[in-house]
């Protein structure tokens, strides 16, 4: 857990929370922190997954932003990398991925030996680690229970990535490990339907649905380039 040295502007451009701290993005990122928290009442929402209908959605990119915006609320957090198929999170915090989720599965190694510091106060990581052959397989093993259990006592707050919904069965698997789920489609992109099955199959599986961040870039007029809001589920 050796937390690297922030030098300014390492940061790469899609981290907006950290390099554009004032844009309308990065106070958006902190208006779904803040309704991640208020969205259950009797329960401490401690695990959150992102996920989304289709690949490309943003999901990767919302949930760093996410990570950094909890971090920086002063929360103990950790970004784990559970998209064992298209990981991303090495690349956008710049760390290895020769060991992650995949080999702490795998082999009998302890915890501490994946979790990566990021330059980020309060941020760890724990990148995906060597892409399997059989991610569903990894993911369904009793083992990643074990290691959710020890996550969520350790930080305040665990941030989950994961392949998209209607591709591939691992953010099912996936969602019976989180306390929340938040679902990410590209406001270009989506369609009531497509929203309607994603729904589906997390309900199906018992997840906590928190809502639906709507991601893509918008018209010219906005400033920052960018729109992401969020809105209860039940509105969709
Ligand atoms: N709101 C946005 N505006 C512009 N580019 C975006 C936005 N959200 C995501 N991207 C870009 O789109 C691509 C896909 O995003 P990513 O977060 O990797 O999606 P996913 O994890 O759902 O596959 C990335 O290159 C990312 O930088
Ligand atoms: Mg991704």
């Amino acid at each position: 857990m050796n937390k690297r040295n922030h030098e300014e502007g390492t940061a790469p451009k899609y981290l907006v929370v950290d390099k554009q701290p004032h844009a309308t993005v990065s106070e958006q990122f902190r208006t779904i922190r803040t309704n991640i928290m208020y969205s259950s009442v009797n329960t401490d929402i401690k695990s959150v997954l992102f996920t989304s209908d289709l690949a490309g959605s943003g999901k990767s990119t919302v949930a760093a932003n996410m990570a950094v915006a909890y971090a920086q609320a002063g929360k103990k957090t950790l970004l784990l990398d559970a998209d064992l198929r298209r990981p991303t999170s090495h690349e956008t915090f710049r760390v290895g991925n020769r060991e992650g989720l995949s080999t702490l599965i795998v082999n009998d190694i302890h915890l501490k030996e994946v979790i990566k510091g990021t330059e980020f106060d309060n941020l760890d990581l724990i990148t995906s680690g060597p892409i399997p052959p059989n991610p569903a397989e990894l993911l369904s093993a009793p083992k990643l229970d074990a290691i959710m259990v020890r996550l969520v006592t350790h930080y305040d707050m665990v941030i989950i990535d994961s392949p998209p919904i209607l591709s591939v069965t691992d953010a099912q698997l996936l969602s019976k490990n989180a306390d929340g789920v938040v679902l990410v489609t590209n406001v270009e992109k989506n369609n009531r339907d497509r929203l309607n099955e994603a729904k589906d199959l997390l309900n199906k599986s018992g997840a906590n649905i928190l809502g639906i961040v709507l991601n893509g870039r918008t018209a010219e007029y906005k400033r920052d380039g960018h729109n992401y809001y969020y809105q209860k589920s039940q509105a969709t």
